[in-house]
């Protein structure tokens, strides 16, 4: 049956988001999160561009990463700033108690701390940080979460938000989908190609978008949403 690419698929739900989905899996999932964030996300790139110039020698700034999985893209952007002599405090955070126990357990240095929470926990005990980040978490929202999110955000953020994520297409699904199949064992199978068809298109983002925030398209087949909060 042929796929229609012209709405978000919401209906269908991601495995992993399952809450009785096979424990095993989920956690080879997590550590494979890695190899595929390497390979197609791109925050090598983000992190040079849009954290590293503003980050202040001698000074510890902050980051939030929202919805973390295993963590690997907190960790890793906590030690580019170090390779770079920087510092940069980094809390993770997501909604699945599994993906803290997960990302907690790996190797870690003092600078990322892993936390169950919703962003929204963390807007009622009045935390701020200098950035904002999220990757591959857009899509897992339903439009009320995606709005109540950027909210937060707004909240949250005295610098700068970076959401980053897939961008629903007919071909990246076609050039996708192989390459979900190189992670067996794991919901990336499954979970990858419906990733693509419950993403939203960069035209989508600008229209949900409330006015300050931005989106610029990424390779291959990512936006980058973002904004500037103007109160220090
Ligand atoms: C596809 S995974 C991405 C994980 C990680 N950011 C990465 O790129 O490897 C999406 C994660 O977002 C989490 N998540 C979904 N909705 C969330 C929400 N409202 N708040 C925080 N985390 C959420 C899920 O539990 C899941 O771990």
């Amino acid at each position: 049956m042929a796929v229609d690419f012209s709405r978000r698929e919401v209906s269908a739900r991601e495995r992993m988001d399952e809450p009785d989905c096979d424990l095993s899996t989920l956690r080879r999932t997590y550590a494979r999160f890695e190899l595929l964030n390497a390979l197609v996300s791109g925050w090598r790139r983000v992190y040079r561009t849009a954290v590293r110039p503003a980050l202040i020698p001698g000074r510890t700034m902050t980051l939030l990463d929202i919805g973390c999985g295993g963590g690997d893209v907190a960790r890793h952007l906590a030690a580019w700033a170090r390779r770079d002599g920087l510092r940069l405090q980094v809390t993770a955070i997501d909604a699945d108690a599994r993906a803290i126990t997960y990302a907690a357990a790996q190797p870690t240095s003092a600078d990322v701390t892993f936390r169950a929470a919703l962003s929204g926990d963390l807007v009622r005990e009045g935390q701020r940080f200098d950035f904002v980040t999220s990757n591959h978490l857009l899509h897992h929202l339903t439009g009320e979460e995606f709005t109540a999110l950027l909210r937060d955000c707004e909240q949250l953020c005295r610098g700068r938000v970076l959401h980053s994520d897939l961008t629903r297409s007919a071909l990246a699904y076609r050039l996708f989908t192989p390459l979900s199949l190189a992670f067996p064992g794991t919901f990336i199978r499954e979970d990858g190609p419906l990733s693509i068809r419950r993403s939203f298109t960069r035209a989508e983002l600008a229209a949900l978008a409330p006015p300050g925030w931005q989106v610029q398209p990424l390779f291959p087949f990512r936006h980058l949403l973002t904004y500037q909060s103007v109160h220090a």
